[in-house]
């Protein structure tokens, strides 16, 4: 008799999908025009720095990136006013995960909590490592509830997810919220505190949680270059925690885990503020145009989550699938919600004044469209 060629935690493993690449659509419907509003980039491009940091960079790219990433690790040290013993680098911050959890959780043996309607990547490298997920119902604004999260830890669960603020709702936990479930949670456990989308927030009542980091001493905090820096494509991110964390998961971490293109990029690019400020304005922008428009459609029951984020969660009257395959038809990526267990949501990120104007044209006559499909 064959064994199984994988255990059931592989075999019911939901694969990440991503944002429809640009191309992609081209190729299947063979228009062009087409504005990406999927995967929560900068509309601006990449930080000018970072390009010029590269530019410089390709004609050494026959040498192995240095495998310690010293220049990286310095250079994020150094903006955070840390010692360079308490960061880690990685293929965007995505890796810092995976790191975390391979050297943290026992295979197969310990349990993890994380949120629904959180960032993806947190089940999937959890499943991946065989845990037990304790799923966490959102609170009815689809926020976390933090209470309930406490609630299901116990001598098993060696990490905690939290998203801050959060993918794919565009809510935060407020500092106190936070301060007191880190508080409260027993020492054994890891928290991993993704700030991906840390410079777009507004709120007063938000801080980061590296001011946390004397409450409980397992703490990861999770930065992106992917988002206000504009450097997706380059795959860069780090983790802050202590020098004996950061120990541990450097065992762990691929010996060449950054590439020589990242490692030049993220000191250019944490140094070019100009462009930061730029990107969280164009984004403030963006974000109160796609808000009024939106406004004007809710006679077809549209509804949006308040954001702190690059993106919106915006409800629809029907599946928001329909709405998503429409739109692509026209020329406008959005994200379906479904995989996430939000199936009459779309998630719609923030971009210049002109492409949320024609991402609420389109929405508007396929709203008329649908609506009037169910009428008859
Ligand atoms: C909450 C959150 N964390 C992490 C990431 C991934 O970031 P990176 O590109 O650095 O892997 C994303 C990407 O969308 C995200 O939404």
């Amino acid at each position: 008799m064959t064994t199984e060629l994988v255990g059931s935690h592989i075999e019911t493993l939901k694969p990440y999908v991503p944002g429809k690449p640009i191309e992609e659509l081209e190729r299947e419907l063979g228009i062009d025009d087409i504005i990406k509003l999927a995967s929560n980039e900068n509309p601006l491009g990449p930080s000018p720095k970072a390009i010029e940091a590269i530019e410089a960079l390709l004609s050494g790219l026959h040498y192995y990136p240095d495998g310690a990433a010293h220049d990286m690790v310095r250079a994020a040290s150094s903006f955070h006013n840390l010692t360079p013993a308490e960061v880690i680098t990685g293929n965007g911050s995505d890796e810092i995960l995976t790191i975390a959890v391979r050297t943290f959780c026992d295979y197969g043996k310990d349990s993890a909590v994380i949120s629904k309607h959180s960032f993806a990547a947190y089940g999937i490298r959890c499943q991946s490592h065989n845990l037990d997920i304790r799923w966490i119902p959102t609170d009815e604004g689809l926020k976390y509830d933090l209470g309930a999260m406490a609630e299901a830890i116990d001598e098993t669960t060696k990490i905690a997810f939290i998203a801050n603020p959060n993918n794919p709702t565009g809510t935060y936990v407020r500092a106190k919220e936070l301060r007191r479930f880190l508080r409260e949670i027993p020492d054994h456990v890891v928290v991993l505190v993704d700030e991906a989308y840390h410079q777009y927030v507004e709120a007063d009542d938000y801080a980061s949680a590296l001011s946390m980091r004397d409450i409980h001493e397992r703490l990861i905090v999770t930065r992106t270059l992917s988002k206000c820096y504009g450097l997706a494509g380059v795959r860069v991110g780090y983790g802050v925690s202590t020098p004996e964390m950061i120990d541990r998961m450097n065992r762990v971490r691929e010996p060449f885990n950054c590439n020589s293109i990242a490692q030049v990029a993220l000191p250019a690019a944490l140094g070019d503020r100009e462009f930061v400020e730029r990107s969280v304005a164009v984004n403030r922008r963006g974000r109160a145009v796609l808000e009024a428009g939106l406004e004007e459609l809710a006679e077809f029951g549209v509804d949006w989550i308040p954001s702190q984020t690059n993106f919106l969660l915006v409800k629809m009257p029907v599946a928001g699938r329909k709405i998503y395959d429409e739109l692509l038809k026209r020329g406008v990526i959005v994200r379906p919600m479904d995989g996430y267990g939000l199936p009459d949501w779309l998630r719609i990120s923030l971009a210049e004044e002109e492409k949320m104007k024609r991402c609420l044209r389109e929405l508007r006559e396929v709203l008329q469209l649908v609506t009037t499909e169910v009428a008859q």
